[in-house]
Order: structure tokens, then sequence, then C-alpha cells
């Protein structure tokens, strides 16, 4: 896929900021990777990279172990751009200073342009940028330009055009830097001379060819689980080689109201695919009678899946010889594909929809280059539908790990009830996108009420909605008082079984996102 596009790579000095600035450089339609620090040069060039960039780093380039690179990199002629922590690493290693003044800047600084520059070309002098640094660079290498200061920082910005080396102290990929982007363009497109060939419509039709060559006339099966990962993944294979797959759809019965009727009504009747859809509520609510301990729910639900999975595979895709799987360019990441520096964001969650491990499938990844705001410009393009492409993240074992306690159907019910009831508040509300995760949470307790005349005692209903980019971390989304309030409302008033409505404000950490 790759070939075909211009390459920036961002060297991760083990900032969360390398992701976003490789998503900020695709989004000005370059093709951009994530590498770790110490990557051989030799292998940097093998990737014929038309410009690279070192991503900030948590450290100070002072403290014993902080994260470094060959120099060789600056005597191979790819333009360097180098933010924050990068930028100093770039004064270092070129023989200018880095010191500890004391005196750092965090957040809105206002900044000076000083002089003619590349990357600030056809921008004002004095501008907002967004600063996180402790150390100062307070002396440029030989050979570079001061191009802006701040009050902090002598030099906020350097350059040296013969040798193709720039770098910033701020940081251009925030949104709270207002000309970021503009700068990180001149960087891809004056300096490094890149072409805007990255576009979700080029990703199409590269993996649709991709699939094909791989596939050939061989049959291909897919495990949907409802999610919008699965979804997209199905689409494009199924627009690469149509009636050679098989979507296997496990209906668990712990699912999202109205998502099992979603799927079918989207890929049998608009897609018009070969769809299995297997409802197997029974057998997971079988799984799950008298269990309460969440791990042990999480290990009875993957296990139960396993087993229908396997049936279904020995009736229904015996002659399937290929497995599409919705991985992603994050899921790469964390798993040491590219070794992404300090990757501490591993997930310990087993993921129920995890398929039975002797299974003989080789894997069709069509999204393994791509960040989810990606997958969804895809699955809009495939034509799915916004329910589905916008759809928040769900966990696999689904609704049974916001039941606390014992799942019954009567349980399963209200619950199923009540998120049905939060999701349509908070997409009515506009906030669907802005907030991660939105849902409600049966506890188990129940509470005295009053509702007429009648004494009620009934259970609660814990809304729970989160702000955050990755679910590592989130704090506790601040709706608006009538939004709750209308919330509680229909939740007491339409949902049988419920008295009471709580709002959950506890940041993750140190509470989690899901109850269980
Ligand atoms: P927590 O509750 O750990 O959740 O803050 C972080 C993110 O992971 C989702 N989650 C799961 N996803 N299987 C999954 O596939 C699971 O067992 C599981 N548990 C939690 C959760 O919805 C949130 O997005």
């Amino acid at each position: 896929m790759t070939d075909e596009h211009d390459l920036v790579l961002v060297v991760d000095f083990g900032a969360q900021y390398s992701r976003l600035i490789a998503r900020r450089i695709r989004e000005a339609h370059v093709y951009s990777e994530i590498v770790p620090y110490d990557i051989p040069v030799a292998d940097l060039v093998a990737r014929r990279p038309k410009g690279i960039v070192f991503s900030g780093g948590p450290k100070s380039v002072h403290v014993e172990g902080a994260p470094s690179i060959d120099p060789a990199v600056y005597g191979t002629g790819v333009p360097i751009l180098g933010i924050c922590y990068g930028c100093q690493l770039v004064a270092q290693q070129l023989g200018g200073e880095v010191a500890r003044t004391g005196s750092g800047e965090y957040g809105r600084t206002d900044l000076s342009v000083t002089g003619s520059s590349v990357l600030f070309a056809d921008q004002p002098t004095r501008q907002d940028v967004w600063m996180s640094h402790g150390d100062s660079i307070v002396r440029a290498p030989e050979g570079f330009t001061v191009t802006a200061v701040t009050d902090g920082a002598p030099v906020a910005a350097l350059e040296d055009r013969d040798r193709g080396v720039y770098g910033v102290q701020f940081h251009p990929e925030v949104v709270h830097t207002p000309r970021g982007m503009e700068l990180l363009k001149r960087f891809l497109f004056e300096v490094c001379e890149c072409r805007p060939t990255w576009t979700m419509s080029s990703v199409i039709e590269e993996q649709v060819e991709a699939i094909r060559a791989l596939v050939g006339s061989e049959q291909v099966a897919c495990a949907l689980s409802g999610g919008v990962d699965s979804a997209v993944a199905a689409a494009l294979v199924h627009k690469a080689v149509g009636e050679q797959l098989t979507c296997v759809f496990v209906d668990t019965g712990l699912l999202r109201k109205g998502e099992a009727e979603q799927v079918e009504e989207t890929f049998l009747r608009q897609f018009h695919m070969d769809l299995v859809h297997v409802k197997a509520a029974d057998r997971f609510l079988a799984a799950l009678d008298d269990v309460v301990d969440p791990e042990r729910k999480r290990k009875a639900i993957g296990e139960t899946f396993i087993r229908v999975f396997e049936e279904v595979a020995r009736d229904e895709l015996g002659s399937a010889r290929f497995l599409v799987q919705g991985t992603l360019y994050p899921d790469v990441i964390e798993s040491g594909g590219t070794g992404e520096a300090g990757a501490a964001t591993i997930k310990s969650h087993h993921n129920v929809g995890g398929l039975p491990e002797d299974m003989d499938f080789e894997l069709v990844e069509p999204l393994r280059n791509l960040f989810k705001d990606e997958v969804r410009a895809v699955g809009e393009e495939l034509g799915l539908p916004e329910e589905i492409v916008w759809r928040q993240p769900f966990p696999g074992p689904g609704l049974a790990v916001r039941i606390v306690g014992g799942v019954t159907p009567e349980r399963l019910g209200i619950l199923s009830e009540a998120d049905a009831v939060v999701r349509e508040e908070i997409k009515r509300a506009g906030l669907e996108r802005e907030i991660w995760q939105a849902f409600a949470v049966l506890p188990a307790v129940r509470s005295v009420g009053v509702m007429g005349d009648e004494r009620t005692y009934a259970y609660p209903i814990v809304i729970r909605a989160v702000t955050s980019d990755d679910a590592m971390t989130a704090d506790w989304a601040r709706l608006p008082h009538d939004l709750l309030e209308r919330m509680a409302s229909r939740l007491i008033n339409e949902v049988p079984g419920v008295n009471r409505v709580a709002y959950d404000i506890t940041s993750k950490p140190p509470g989690t996102i899901e109850w269980e």
C-alpha cells in the first residue's frame, strides 16, 4: 500500500504525542508511520522516507538513559523536523546547548517569529503556541538560524536550511497551536516536497487490489461484532471479493438494543452479503447462570463464543482459507509491531470475540495501517450507515459487565432499555461524537421510592459518560444538568423496574470506564 505514497516517519521518543503527529501528517494527505528511536539508521533509510519528524518525549535530554538517536541520521540528507524534546535533541546532538533554566513553559505561550523562515513563511510574527518543556535551548548549534523566541525560550524554533534540519520547541500538532497545521504543511510540502496522495479513496482502491491479490479465488470468513472495525473490514473485503466472503455474526444477546437488527439490515439487505446470523442468547445466558464475578463472566462469555464459532466454522465455513480481522494501526503499535517507545499501554482485557486458537486461517487485515478516524472515514466512503461508523466503543462481553452481580433475562431487559434511553438522549443532544462512551449501568442494589401513591422498591440506574482519547485515561463528562434531568425522568417513566438515577463522577484512574 505504502509504495505508492510518499512516507514521513515519526521517530517516537516516548511521547503520547507521536501518534497525534502521525495523524496530523496523514490529515495533510501524506502517509506517516511511527518508528522507535532506537531503529538503526540503515533501516530508517531503507524505508525511503521523504522526511523524518522527531517527536516530543517525557524526559529531559540530560537525564541518564534519555532516549537518543544515532547522529548518523543527520548525514542521510532526509529533512528532519524536531518537535519539543526532538528539537532539544537536535540542538544537543549538533553542538548547541540545552540548559536546565529552571523556568519551563507549560500551556499557551506567546511566540515571536524573529526572522526569515521556511516554516513560518506567511505566518504572523506574533502567535499563540502550546508549550510543554522544562529544559530550554539556550544556544543554537552552528549553522542554525533562530527563527522564533518566547519570553522563556531564547530558541523557540531553529532551522538550518542547507542541512535540511528544523526544530520547534512548541507542539504544532495540538489544536491549541492554531497555526500548527500550517507549519507542519510547510515542512511536508516545501521542505520535504511530499505529494498529498494519502486519501481514503486511494486507501480503498489499493486495499481492494491487495485483497484480491492475496485471496485469489479462495473463500474468506469474517466475524462481525457489530462494532466499527469489523464492519469496515468486512465491507472492504466484500467490495474486493464479493460472494467469496461469508460473515458470521454471533448474537450473544448481550448487545445494545437494536444492534443485531442493524447488522442484519446493513449487511444482509443493503450490502447483500452472505451473512450467518447465529442467535445464541440462550447459550450465553445459560453460561452466565449464577456467575457474579466480573472476570468469571468474561471467561464464560469468551469460552461460549469460541464454542459457538467452532460450530459455525464446521458447518458453514468449511471451505474458507482466509479470516478477516479488523486490526488497526494502534493495535499494531501496541503489540510491539513497530516498538513505539515506552509503550506502556497494553490492554489486559481478553477480548471476547477472540477466536479459537487452533483454527487454521490465514489473516486478511485490511485496516492494519489505519487510525480509528481513518477507519471511520473509509466506512463512510463505503456507504456504511452512520450508526455503525460512529458507534461508540463497546466491550466484547457486552452488557454483562454493566450488570453488577447476576445476569438474568429480567435484569438484561432493564439494562438494555435503560441503555437505549441514555444513548438516544446523548445523540439527541448532539454529543455522541464528543463523548467517548455513554451508557447505563445496573447495580445490584434496590432502593425505596414513591410513584403515584405507591411505595416502590426497585433498581437504580447509574449513568456513565466519559471523555477520553484512548480509554487509557478518562474523565467524567460534564453533561448539562437539563440533559441529565431528561435522562433521569425518561429512565424512571419508561423503564419498568427503575425508580432512581445516579450519575457516576469518577475519572479513570482511579475508576475504570466499565463498572466490572
Ligand atoms: P475500562 O473499564 O478498563 O475499559 O476502563 C477501557 C475500555 O475497554 C473496554 N472494555 C473492554 N473491551 N473486552 C473488550 O473488548 C472487555 O472485556 C472489556 N472491558 C472493558 C471499555 O468499554 C473501554 O472502552
